[in-house]
C-alpha cells in the first residue's frame, strides 16, 4: 500500500514515519520548500524522541521520501492523509484556508479511486468540505472520478509522538462508506494487532471527538488551576488538595496539575474554535469559554505575582527564566506561556535571560529581534549560566533537569534568592531551608 501525507509538521511528519515503519510507502508533501530540502538531507525539522532515527532508517529502506510536489506523491498512491495545519482565525474559528487548499490539489490531480483521510483537527463538517472542494476540481477538469472523504483526527501528545502514534489509545475512523472503511480497516491492522483499539463511527462525530477530547483536558486544567488561585487566598496547599482528589478513580491524577496555564499548537486553538462552533450553531459555551478565560488568567499569574513581590515598575530588575517550550519533550513554543511571561516582564522594564533544553533555536526565530538587540532578552548556554544576576528565577517549563538543580550554585549566582515556581516542582520547606523566598501556584 501506498501513502501520501500532506503536511510535515508534528502530526505528518510523524504518521508518514510510523506508518512506513509499518512497511508502507509513504510520501511526505509540504510547500515549504526549505523544510523538505533539509529533510532530505536528512535533518529533521522538530525536537521529538525517537523521530530522527524512525526517519533515516525508513528514508535508507526506500519506504519513506520528501516532495514538494503533490501531483508527484498522488500518482502511485490510494490514500492521502491531509496533516496541515489549522491556526485560529482572527474570530477564533479554525483556518481551513490550508485543507481546502490541499483539497483542491487533490481534485485537480485525482485520477482513480481514493480515500482522502482528514488528520488535520477540523471542526464538524470539514469532510463535506474537503468532499465539494475535491468534487468541484474533478467537475471543472469534466471527469468522473470515485473517492471517499474520511475523518481520522489524530491524538498523539507532542514529546511522546512516535510512541503515540505506534501505540494508540484509540484509532478513531469516521465514514459513513464501507468502501474506505475497508481500506481504512487495512491500513491500520499493524496497529489492532492484539487490542482492537479502532473506533468506526460517524465522519462528524469523529470530527467531533477531537474537539471534545482536547476541550476536556483543557477543562481539567483549568478547573484545577481555579482551585489553586482559590487555595492562594485561603492558605491551602493544592498539591494536598490534587493528591486528595486525584485519588479518587473517578477523578484521577492526569491533568489536574496547578500551573501557570496550558499552551501548544492544540488547546487553546481549539478551546477557541469550539467556542465558535457553538456560538455559528446558536450554543452558549458558557463552559468552555471559562475554560478559556481561566487559562488567560492563568497565563499572566506569574506576571502578577512577581508585580505583587517588586512593584509594577520593574525597570533595573532581572529575570532568568527555565523553559520556553509550552511543555517538556517538545521544542513547541507556540501559545506558550513562556512567550506571555517575557512579554510582560520587557514591557514592565526588565531584562530576562532564558534557557531552554531544546527550544533555543525556536526562540530565538519567534521573539522580536529588538529584544535581543536591547539586550532585553538574552538567551543562556544552560540553567546556571541564566542565573548570573538574578533578582529571581521563573519555572515555567518542568523540564527534569530543573526538579532537582544544585541550589547552592543556584544561590551564588543570583542577585536575590527568589523562585517563582510556575509548575510546582519544588517542595516549598525544602527551598526555604536553602534559604530561598518561594512562590508557587496555590502552595501555602
Ligand atoms: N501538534 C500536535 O500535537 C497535534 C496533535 C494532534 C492534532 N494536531 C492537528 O494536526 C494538524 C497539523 O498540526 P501540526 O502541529 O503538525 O502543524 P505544523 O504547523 O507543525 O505543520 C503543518 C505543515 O503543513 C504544511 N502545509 C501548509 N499548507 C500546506 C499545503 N497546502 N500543502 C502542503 N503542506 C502544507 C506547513 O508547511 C507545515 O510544514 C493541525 O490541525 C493540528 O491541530 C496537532
Amino acid at each position: 500500500m501506498r501513502l501520501t501525507v500532506v503536511g510535515t509538521g508534528y502530526v505528518g511528519l510523524v504518521t508518514g514515519a510510523c506508518f512506513a515503519e509499518m512497511g508502507l510507502t509513504v510520501t511526505c508533501v509540504d510547500i515549504d520548500e526549505a523544510k523538505v530540502a533539509a529533510l532530505r538531507r536528512g535533518e529533521i525539522p522538530i525536537h521529538e524522541p525517537g523521530l530522527e532515527p524512525l526517519v533515516k532508517s525508513n528514508v535508507a529502506e526506500g519506504r519513506l521520501s520528501f516532495s514538494t510536489s503533490l501531483a508527484e506523491a498522488m500518482q502511485n498512491s490510494s490514500i492521502h492523509f491531509i496533516a496541515v495545519g489549522t491556526p485560529p482565525d482572527d474570530d477564533g474559528s479554525a483556518d481551513l484556508s490550508h485543507v481546502l487548499a490541499v483539497a483542491r490539489d487533490i481534485g485537480r490531480n485525482l485520477e482513480r479511486y481514493a480515500v482522502i483521510v482528514d488528520k488535520s483537527t477540523v471542526p464538524v463538517g470539514t469532510a463535506d468540505r474537503v468532499r465539494q472542494t475535491i468534487q468541484a476540481e474533478l467537475d471543472a477538469r469534466g471527469v468522473d472520478i470515485e473517492f471517499d472523504v474520511v475523518s481520522n483526527p489524530e491524538f498523539l501528545k507532542e514529546g511522546a509522538a512516535v510512541e503515540d502514534f505506534m501505540k494508540p489509545d484509540r484509532i478513531i475512523i469516521g465514514t459513513d462508506s464501507e468502501r474506505a472503511a475497508e481500506k481504512m480497516r487495512q491500513l491500520y491492522a499493524p496497529f489492532n494487532r492484539n487490542h482492537q483499539r479502532t473506533l468506526f463511527m460517524g465522519v462528524r462525530d469523529a470530527e467531533m471527538t477531537k474537539y471534545a477530547a482536547n476541550a476536556m483536558l483543557a477543562t481539567k486544567i483549568s478547573f484545577i488551576n481555579e482551585i489553586a488561585v482559590l487555595c492562594d487566598r485561603l492558605g491551602v496547599d493544592v498539591e494536598n488538595v490534587r493528591r486528595g482528589i486525584g485519588s479518587d478513580q473517578r477523578i484521577g491524577y492526569h491533568f489536574i496539575y496547578p500551573g501557570c496555564g496550558y499552551g501548544g499548537s492544540c488547546f487553546p486553538k481549539d478551546v477557541k474554535a469550539l467556542v465558535r462552533t457553538a456560538h455559528e450553531s446558536g450554543v452558549e459555551p458558557t463552559l468552555l469559554q471559562a475554560v478559556e478565560a481561566r487559562n488567560q488568567a492563568q497565563r499572566r499569574l506569574l506576571f502578577d505575582k512577581i508585580v505583587e513581590r517588586f512593584g509594577a515598575d520593574l525597570s533595573g530588575l532581572h529575570f532568568a527564566v527555565w523553559g520556553l517550550a509550552f511543555k517538556p519533550g517538545t521544542d513547541d513554543m507556540r501559545e506558550a506561556s513562556s512567550r506571555v511571561l517575557i512579554e510582560a516582564l520587557t514591557s514592565a522594564g526588565a531584562s530576562v535571560c532564558a534557557y531552554d533544553p531544546v527550544a533555543m533555536w525556536v526562540a530565538r526565530r519567534e521573539f522580536a529581534e529588538d529584544l535581543f538587540a536591547d539586550g532585553r532578552l538574552q538567551l543562556a548556554e544552560n540553567q546556571y549560566d541564566a542565573l548570573d544576576g538574578a533578582d529571581a528565577m521563573v519555572l515555567v517549563t518542568e523540564w527534569k533537569p530543573f526538579r532537582f538543580p544544585d541550589f547552592g550554585q543556584m544561590k551564588r549566582r543570583m542577585r536575590r534568592p527568589v523562585i517563582f515556581d510556575g509548575r510546582n516542582q519544588y517542595d516549598p520547606r525544602m527551598v526555604k531551608e536553602e534559604g530561598f523566598e518561594y512562590a508557587g501556584i496555590g502552595r501555602r
